[in-house]
């Protein structure tokens, strides 16, 4: 129940791109245009372009590379190096959303694998897979450094912070019910398309859009708050380790130093290493054979 292509040309020679058509080509080279005139070299805005592109189709085409390509005075190898190094470019058709569910280590053991189990259960779609309406692509997405949040969901790179399979269940059938969906800071969710016009750098003309835009949350000022010397909030971010006894907590909102017994992690316990391991001791390391 998918749309996803898996189009690897293994190499084969392909046919020329097809142009756009006569008007859509004029009104990119008009945009090309504003763009370019934004960096003293061309080739800077390669990346724009590429957004550029992605707003008119939804995905990088041979067609989006070539008219990059043409337009920056590069060749079709170099713009396609760098469209497929970032994966905020799309290689084939894909969903007015994309839904990425971070499934990095800490979001992962929070609960991102669960999420991501889930949402392909109930859209009956797996990894870079795009529903049969067309509405959402789901995939795995890397860290995106907002692990005070985990686990994290995003949709077209809007964040929606401390997820759960049934939030994110909500959230994916909002997007499908065409419902206004507002992530946890910024404003209301956009096409896939709208979105890469913006990141395009093209105003976001939406009412209230610009304002919408948020800033960090309570969880990424604690580290701010801590090398400022201020008081925290009495509750814990985190949960005290299995056995830490109850006094080693911050008290009255002050900062907690903690002793280095305090650390519990692995590479803070002792370790048998060959000074401390008689089975293992301290020599000469031994050639193969011997
Ligand atoms: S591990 Fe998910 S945002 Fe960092």
């Amino acid at each position: 129940m998918t749309t996803s292509r898996q189009d690897v040309s293994l190499g084969m020679p392909q046919l020329p791109a097809t142009p756009y058509p006569a008007e859509v080509r004029a009104r990119l080279d008009a945009d090309a245009k504003e763009v370019l005139a934004r960096y003293p070299g061309s080739r800077s805005a390669l990346l724009p372009l590429l957004h550029l592109v992605q707003s008119e189709e939804g995905y990088v085409s041979r067609t989006g590379i070539a008219f990059c390509a043409e337009t920056l005075d590069l060749t079709t190898a170099e713009v396609t190096a760098v469209s497929t190094f970032y994966s905020m470019y799309r290689r084939r058709p894909s969903g007015d959303y994309q839904v990425g569910v971070c499934t990095n280590t800490l979001c992962a053991v929070m609960g991102g694998d669960a999420i991501f189990d889930t949402l392909k259960e109930h859209l009956g779609v797996g990894n870079n897979e795009t529903t049969e309406d067309g509405k959402v692509t789901l995939e795995h997405i890397e860290c995106n450094a907002a692990c005070d949040f985990a686990p994290v969901v995003m949709v077209n790179w809007e964040f929606f912070d401390n997820q759960t399979p049934e939030s994110a269940t909500q959230l994916v059938d909002d997007l499908i019910a065409g419902r206004t969906v507002e992530p946890t800071r910024g404003a209301p969710i956009c096409s896939y398309k709208d979105t890469a016009r913006i990141l395009a750098g093209f105003p976001d003309e939406r009412p209230g859009a610009v304002e919408a835009t948020g800033g960090a949350g309570p969880a990424s000022l604690v580290g701010l708050k801590l090398a400022k010397g201020e008081a925290l909030p009495k509750a814990r971010v985190v949960s005290p380790r299995a056995g830490q006894p109850e006094d080693t907590r911050p008290q009255d909102g002050q900062p907690h130093d903690p002793s280095p017994s305090e650390h519990l992690s692995s590479h803070d316990a002792p370790q048998q290493t060959s000074a401390s391991d008689p089975e293992h001791p301290a020599g000469p390391a031994a050639e193969e054979g011997e």
